[in-house]
């Protein structure tokens, strides 16, 4: 929960309509800290897969993550990833991971071990932007300001293989979009968390948006609810 001169917004969606982006920026021209909670998933994952934990062992799982100490960095900005000291910052992001990432998090007593980690975080850092699938639903219902982000599939396929190549990977966009339509029918489907809209979440389509366009939407909307004195002043040189 926020703390009295705190300030949580919370940044909802399914995967590739670009929230990491968008909460980092967001977070930078509010003064705010950014917290991504999908890196703490995906840190389960690995430990699945380097450390041979059943990726639907959310027990396990969770015992391995409170054993090893899962924790952020935040003198860093972003704040890098840390499991038992060993940095997981860029080995969260390979192709394993994402194929695994799915399962795990699906796992209730996992869920539940991360979204206390979630709020404890949100604890002791009352000044948050906070992006994922459950933040604004289950994680911080009281936050000042919940947003849930959209676009089509079919757009944001196109946006990842258009990453993937800027990447110098090989992307076959009828594998994507069939790869995001299927995480998001996990992620829609599970009972745990599920990725909802909540009914009080300001809702963006950003299909036909740019990310600058999109941060500066958000901004307008959490600078119209959140009195000044609590975010940094609209600067333009920290403008990106
Ligand atoms: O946003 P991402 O792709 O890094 O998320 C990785 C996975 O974790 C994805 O399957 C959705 C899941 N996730 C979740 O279930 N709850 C969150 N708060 C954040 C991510």
């Amino acid at each position: 929960m926020s703390a009295p001169e705190g300030v949580i917004v919370t940044m909802d969606g399914p995967a590739g309509t670009g929230k990491s982006t968008v909460a980092l920026k967001l977070a930078q021209r509010l003064g705010l800290e950014m917290l991504d909670t999908g890196a703490m998933y995906r840190a389960a994952a690995v430990v699945a897969i380097d450390e041979g934990v059943a990726a639907d062992d959310g027990e396990a799982l969770a015992a391995r993550i409170a054993e090893e100490g899962l924790v952020f960095d935040w003198s860093q900005r972003p704040p890098r990833l840390l499991l038992g000291g060993r940095d997981l910052t860029e080995r969260i992001r390979d192709q394993d991971v994402n194929t695994v990432v799915s399962i795990v998090a699906r796992q209730a007593p996992l869920r539940e071990a991360l979204v206390r980690a979630q709020r404890e975080i949100g604890h002791r850092h009352p000044r948050l932007v906070t992006e994922g699938r459950d933040q604004g639903s289950v994680v911080f219902p009281d936050a000042a300001v919940r947003f849930y982000l959209d676009a089509h599939p079919e757009v944001r396929a196109r946006r990842r293989v258009e990453q993937m190549r800027s990447q110098g990977r090989p992307a076959d966009y009828e594998a994507v979009l069939r790869a995001i339509q299927q995480r998001d029918l996990l992620d829609e489907t599970r009972t745990d968390g599920p990725l909802v809209c909540p009914a009080e979440a300001q809702r963006i389509d950003t299909s036909l948006l740019t990310l600058p366009q999109v941060v500066d939407e958000l901004e307008r909307r959490v600078r119209a609810r959140v009195p000044a004195g609590l975010l940094a002043s609209p600067c333009a040189a920290v403008r990106a």
